[in-house]
């Protein structure tokens, strides 16, 4: 760092054009003295490899729904390991953004509504990212629960629930993972934006939970030079205009990138480079300090050597990797199955080998890669619902139904993809949709799958919670038609489902990735049991969640009012005494469970609880033991109860083992905003259970 000039600092300091066009973002070399370039893509449902293929995961939301973290650290490594492949060396992943609305369009990119969940997936995928010398970066810092006017729109939260819910997961990357990235996000928090704030990126991320990588800005999301440099922001990202990557864009030959007007769902891609020319300025007029760039290119680079990427010998990390392999495809089709959730189930499942299935739903001939935006992966190969089916069934008819549903993009505003295909579908004016061949389909057959999905995308939310098009028809004249109906969900968060008591089985497999088909086939079929579990609450009704009011969700004048304070998803439902339609937690297996009697054991501030489960089915599953806390007598407000802790028991016909779930003195805590966290004297009651609605067990602590 002595021998460099300001200049070369200030290049380590921000994106510029990747000479390669093979990376979404680009910190350049500095030949003179040795560094590589740094190179960035996107995950985090695999690697978005500019103008190539990667195996495409399940979406994040479909891996946290497995409830099986080894899974996020496993797909953590061979997304390193793919994205190695691809030359790169830093990956754009994982997002932990807690999901706090129903209609966000990106809830499929986040794991769950809950912190624990979130914290145990962030600390694992980080993990595994690094454990093949590729940096993590956990995104988006902080508070970025909504799409709707990410770019300005303001979080007014509180301490207590951002320490609660919205940092959790953030500190667990930190301080169980070391992540060595921090991507901060579009929006502002209590008034200041994201990139600038001095307090949630010195105080809280770097000084108090000791982060010392560096923290990047979200893509033309850097506020101000003078503001974010002082703030802790190190790197500004892509640190270009758009102007000076449009090659990269792939725009069409005839659009002059100087022409394009952006929409109000993306940034304005004409900005670029506050941390160039004007930090030197501010260098230069006294107000920032040389020291405080020393700073940054101290984190940039110890981050870089501490992953292998500096030295005489360092090829920039562009060893090896591997690609599309066996066990990254095997992997790819493992997380589908365990992270499908069989909601409900009265006797259609598993099939009959021998049934003849008519296969209805508008787009079930494609596999249901993932949402719209940064996170599109282009697999090598990929199977739909359809194919898998087709694989599988004695005998299976498919038939569309109602015309396809268009999938939107974040890059349909370019006329082009960005590296990734866009997985944009139009309406095809010739479809073969027909409603009556579907419901005679359904009237022959032993069983009718019909296959629906939503349609989401990144910079944009849901406008309502319904499936889009004629789908919600289909299901209710399918269910009619047929002897049996079973529903496939291909969502990437809760939706309104007005059927649901009319067909005898739902299941919800999110955003399946490429391996969607076969692993859909394989529970279909009770090959495997379908282990998943909700990540997030399903309410009733689109009033039923907590930010129906419109000044939690979308907020007005630039403000969204976080007023619901700590109580987000099942905490909102609990306290306000709300039955959802399927609890968080819940999810059914081919098995059945039993559990016996829970036992507490304590260790200084530790308290373990034990519980026997017996496998009283006739068929192999997995159980999710969830254990949640009660403060029996709060001084201030609190969740009637809260996931502190979950394990994962695979049982055998007749087996019988002890799931033991281990709670330290955090489980027991609130935050106050002058004492820092607190656990109160007095009783918490311990809920042993299937989900948050289905208590098994309870037991009894005190702490003092
Ligand atoms: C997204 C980030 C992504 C970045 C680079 C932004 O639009 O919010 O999650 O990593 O683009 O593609």
């Amino acid at each position: 760092m002595a021998s460099l000039s300001l200049d070369e600092k200030l290049r380590l300091l921000h994106g510029a054009t990747d000479p390669d066009d093979s990376s979404v973002g680009y910190v350049p070399p500095i030949p003179r003295v040795g560094i590589p370039a740094l190179r960035m893509v996107d995950g985090p449902m695999g690697v978005r490899a500019v103008g190539g293929s990667a195996t495409a995961f399940p979406a994040s939301v479909a891996l946290a729904a497995t409830w099986n973290p080894r899974l996020a650290r496993e797909q953590g490594a061979s997304m390193a390991r793919e994205a190695r492949a691809h030359g790169q060396n830093v990956l754009l992943a994982p997002g932990t953004n807690v999901v706090r609305v129903p209609h966000c369009g990106r809830n499929f990119e986040y794991y769950s509504e809950d912190p624990h969940l979130s914290a145990r997936f962030a600390a694992a995928s980080v993990r595994g990212i690094q454990s093949e010398d590729v940096v993590a970066t956990v995104k988006h810092y902080v508070a970025n629960n909504q799409e709707t006017n990410r770019y300005r729109v303001s979080a007014a939260v509180s301490e207590r629930a951002l320490r609660e819910i919205y940092l959790p997961a953030f500190r667990a990357a930190v301080e169980e993972a070391d992540v060595g990235a921090v991507m901060t996000a579009y929006n502002r928090v209590n008034g200041t934006h994201m990139s600038d704030h001095r307090p949630l990126l010195r105080d809280v991320l770097k000084d108090e939970f000791g982060f010392d990588g560096f923290v990047m800005s979200d893509w033309w999301g850097t506020e101000s030079s003078v503001g974010a440099a002082r703030a802790g922001l190190d790197v500004e990202m892509p640190g270009v205009t758009f102007e000076e990557r449009a090659t990269a864009e792939r725009l069409p030959e005839d659009v002059d990138p100087a022409d394009v007007e952006f929409p109000e769902t993306l940034p304005d891609m004409h900005e670029g480079g506050l941390f160039g020319e004007p930090l030197r300025d501010a260098i230069e007029s006294g107000a920032v300090d040389e020291s405080v760039v020393d700073g940054k290119v101290r984190r940039v680079l110890e981050t870089m050597a501490r992953f292998g990427l500096l030295g005489a010998d360092s090829d920039g990390g562009r060893r090896g990797g591997e690609l599309d392999t066996p066990r990254h495809r095997q992997l790819a089709r493992r997380i589908a199955v365990e992270g499908t959730v069989l909601l409900k189930n009265e006797g259609a499942l598993p099939l009959d080998e021998a049934a003849a299935v008519a296969l209805v739903g508008p787009n079930a001939d494609a596999a249901k890669l993932g949402g719209g935006g940064s996170s599109e992966v282009t697999p090598v190969a990929r199977t739909s619902p359809v194919d898998g089916l087709r694989e599988r069934a004695a005998e299976c008819r498919f038939e569309r139904g109602v015309p396809r549903i268009t999938e939107s993009s974040l890059f349909d505003a370019f006329g082009a993809g960005d590296g990734g295909e866009s997985t944009a579908d139009a309406d095809d004016a010739d479809d073969d949709a027909s409603l009556d061949a579907a419901l005679e389909a359904a009237a022959e057959a032993d069983c009718a799958v019909v296959v629906v999905q939503d349609d989401t995308t990144e910079s944009e939310d849901r406008d309502d919670l319904r499936l889009p098009g004629r789908q919600d028809e289909l299901v209710s004249a399918v269910a009619d038609a047929a002897d049996r109906t079973v529903v496939v969900l291909r969502t990437g968060g809760p939706v309104q489902l007005p059927w649901v008591d009319e067909v005898d089985a739902v299941l919800e497999t999110w955003y399946a990735g490429q391996a969607e088909g076969e692993a859909l086939a394989a529970v279909l079929y009770g090959d495997a049991d379908p282990g998943g579990r909700l990540p997030l609450t399903f309410g009733r009704r689109a009033d039923d969640y907590p930010t129906a009011a419109p000044e939690r969700f979308p907020g007005a004048n630039d403000e969204v009012d976080y007023s619901e304070g700590v109580f987000v998803g099942y905490r909102y439902f609990d306290r306000e005494d709300i039955a959802p339609l399927f609890p968080f937690g819940h999810g059914r297996s081919y098995a059945s469970f039993e559990y016996g009697e829970s036992s507490v054991e304590r260790d200084g501030d530790e308290v373990t609880v034990t519980v026997p489960v017996r496998n009283v089915g006739n068929r192999p599953g997995k159980e999710v033991v969830q254990v949640y806390v009660r403060d029996e007598d709060p001084p201030v407000p609190r969740p009637p109860r809260e996931l502190k802790g979950f394990e994962t028991v695979r049982l055998d016909p007749g087996e019988r083992r002890r799931a033991s779930v281990t709670l330290d003195r955090d489980a027991f805590a609130y935050y106050d905003q002058d004492e820092g966290w607190v656990v109160s004297e007095g009783r918490f009651t311990l809920l042993v259970g299937r989900s948050a609605r289905e208590i098994r067990d309870r037991v009894s602590v005190a702490l003092g």
